[in-house]
């Protein structure tokens, strides 16, 4: 009885869904303020087209290339989405992407692979941003970085220690795992003066690699079903390591960061601070922001952030770098000669690093190549008509620009896939500002915040290891180990790679 009651009213719910659905097609298709952008129909309609290339075609993250697939059909800027215009053209950039007189917000949709709301990188508002930022701008400020310098020397050091004693025993190193032990090390000595010692850890702490693995393998998952990642969080942790054992070190890390937090908000909240910021936490506790930017999982949220934005972005391009220069003897020993006067045998300062000219096209060349944030930023421009073509874009509309389209644009890099920091150096002599389209890190308001530290990282990684030791490639292929061919948030290698490894000798001189 009361199933033939109840039958009418589900009829009734799902004709009211179906209808309702259709309706917002119909809008979307005809009535929509970028209802006359060029795009398939599709992708106009419905979210499940961007869904599908990215959660559901192998092997996953596969929207960055059917969009590029479209601009082919379309032009240069399309509708890839019912509400997001998407932008390729190299000189565009710097609209989109502009400095300081010009608001730029963050759609919401943009964060949503970032599960950590209230992280910098998560923040919507223009003003609110400005706010996170300032608090964090001066831990990473040139002078900041330099100043803490000689503690991302000796983790490098430390790092090389290791390597030699895989020299002795002749064991294979995995690259990729070593950059982000190393990378770790830094970021967490340098946001929270607690240094995770992934270096030291056997195997460089295999199961921090892991995490960090299965936080971007999540990436697209979490983007288009947030609120299932959410309630899959939510699950007690028995429950929830069961059915994914490698959340173990991720909740040791927000355990750990937590404390952190909590201690230094405790001590912070009323005393006035009488001892040198050493910290994130003391630094975010002592900034201008209001009290409920004070708050311990907001703090948390940012900091979490800071070591997964840290560690791997910064890991790949040197993994990239290496995998390049060891496949191109000649250009390693010419490296290796420039440097000879400058590693001896303690590592410099990065900055007389950067003074080498090869290293510096070296380092550039990598970070173009390697690309590693492949996620599209999409951004507002709310106070703005912009224009891009023949297309007058509303202000208010959600607009992205892919990173890559930028970096491998054959019209400003020739042979873009090449590894060729030569292209650099000639560049230099013939006064092109090609630094203009290196784009890796963004640009504007939004540009990337550690990006002092990264650089200082990678003229010391590669300097000590080029410096140091002779390396080969072991069982390595290219096309399998390094090049990317999905999007998850950061650009990946196939997922049958088993990373960039190498035999390691100490050097013979
Ligand atoms: C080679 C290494 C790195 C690359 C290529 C890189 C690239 C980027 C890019 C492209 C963005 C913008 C993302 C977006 O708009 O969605 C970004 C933002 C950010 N990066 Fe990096 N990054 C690197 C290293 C680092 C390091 C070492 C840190 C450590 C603190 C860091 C912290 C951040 C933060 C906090 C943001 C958000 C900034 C904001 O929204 O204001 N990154 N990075």
């Amino acid at each position: 009885m009361l199933f033939a009651a109840s039958v009418p009213a589900v009829l009734l719910a799902l004709s009211a869904t179906i209808l309702y659905a259709l309706a917002k097609v119909v809008y979307r298709l005809y009535l929509h303020p970028l209802a006359s952008f060029p795009g398939p129909k599709l992708a106009a309609a419905t979210f499940w087209y961007e869904c599908y290339f990215d959660v559901f075609k192998a092997p996953g993250g596969q929207f960055i290339y059917e969009i590029d697939r479209l601009h082919s059909i379309y032009g240069p800027v399309i509708r890839c989405s019912p509400d997001e215009l998407h932008v390729k053209d190299s000189e565009w950039f710097d609209v989109l992407f502009a400095g300081p007189g010009h608001v730029r917000e963050k759609w919401h949709r943009a964060n949503r692979a970032n599960g950590s709301p209230g992280s910098v990188a998560s923040t919507e508002s223009y003003d609110l941003h400005r706010m996170r930022r300032a608090a964090l701008n001066p831990f990473f400020s040139t002078k900041a970085v330099m100043e803490l310098e000689q503690e991302t020397r000796r983790k490098f050091d430390s790092l090389c220690d290791r390597l030699r004693d895989y020299a002795k025993d002749g064991r294979i190193v995995n690259l990729g795992g070593a950059f982000t032990a190393v990378t770790l090390d830094v970021i967490s000595q340098y946001c929270f003066n607690e240094c995770y010692d992934c270096v030291e850890t056997p195997d460089f702490a295999p199961h921090w690699k892991m995490l960090m693995s299965a936080l971007f393998d999540g990436a697209p998952f979490t983007k288009h079903f947030p609120r299932l990642a959410i309630a899959l969080q939510s699950l007690p942790r028995s429950i929830a390591l069961k059915m994914n054992p490698v959340l173990g070190p991720f909740f040791e890390c927000q355990d750990r960061i937590y404390v952190q937090a909590r201690q230094v908000w405790e001590t912070e909240r009323d005393a006035q601070a009488t001892t040198k910021t050493k910290t994130i936490f003391q630094g975010i506790m002592r900034s201008n922001l209001p009290p409920e930017e004070k708050a311990v999982k907001r703090v948390c949220d940012e900091a979490f952030v800071l070591v997964v934005a840290g560690a791997e972005t910064t890991a790949r391009v040197l993994s990239v770098i290496m995998a390049h220069l060891l496949q191109d003897r000649e250009l390693f020993d010419r490296l290796r000669k420039e440097l000879s006067g400058v590693v001896r045998p303690d590592l410099p300062p990065s900055r007389d690093l950067e003074a080498i000219p090869l290293m510096k096209a070296v380092v550039q060349e990598g970070v173009r190549l390697a690309a590693p944030v492949t996620n599209r930023p999409i951004l507002i421009a709310p106070k703005e008509d912009l224009k891009c073509h023949d297309c007058a874009i509303p202000r208010g509309t959600p607009i992205s620009m892919t990173f890559r389209d930028v970096l491998f644009d054959p019209t400003i890099f020739p042979d873009p896939n090449a590894f060729k920091p030569d292209r650099w150096l000639e560049a230099e002599a013939q006064g092109k500002r090609l630094d203009r389209y290196l784009v890796s890190f963004s640009k504007g308001s939004r540009g990337c915040l550690g990006i002092n530290l990264a650089y200082s990282e990678m003229y010391i990684g590669v300097a000590a290891l080029v410096s140091r030791f002779d390396l080969k490639l072991y069982e390595f292929d290219q096309k399998r180990d390094l090049d990317t061919v999905r999007d998850y948030f950061i650009g990946l290698p196939s997922k049958e790679s088993k990373g960039v490894r190498v035999k390691v000798a100490g050097r013979k001189t």
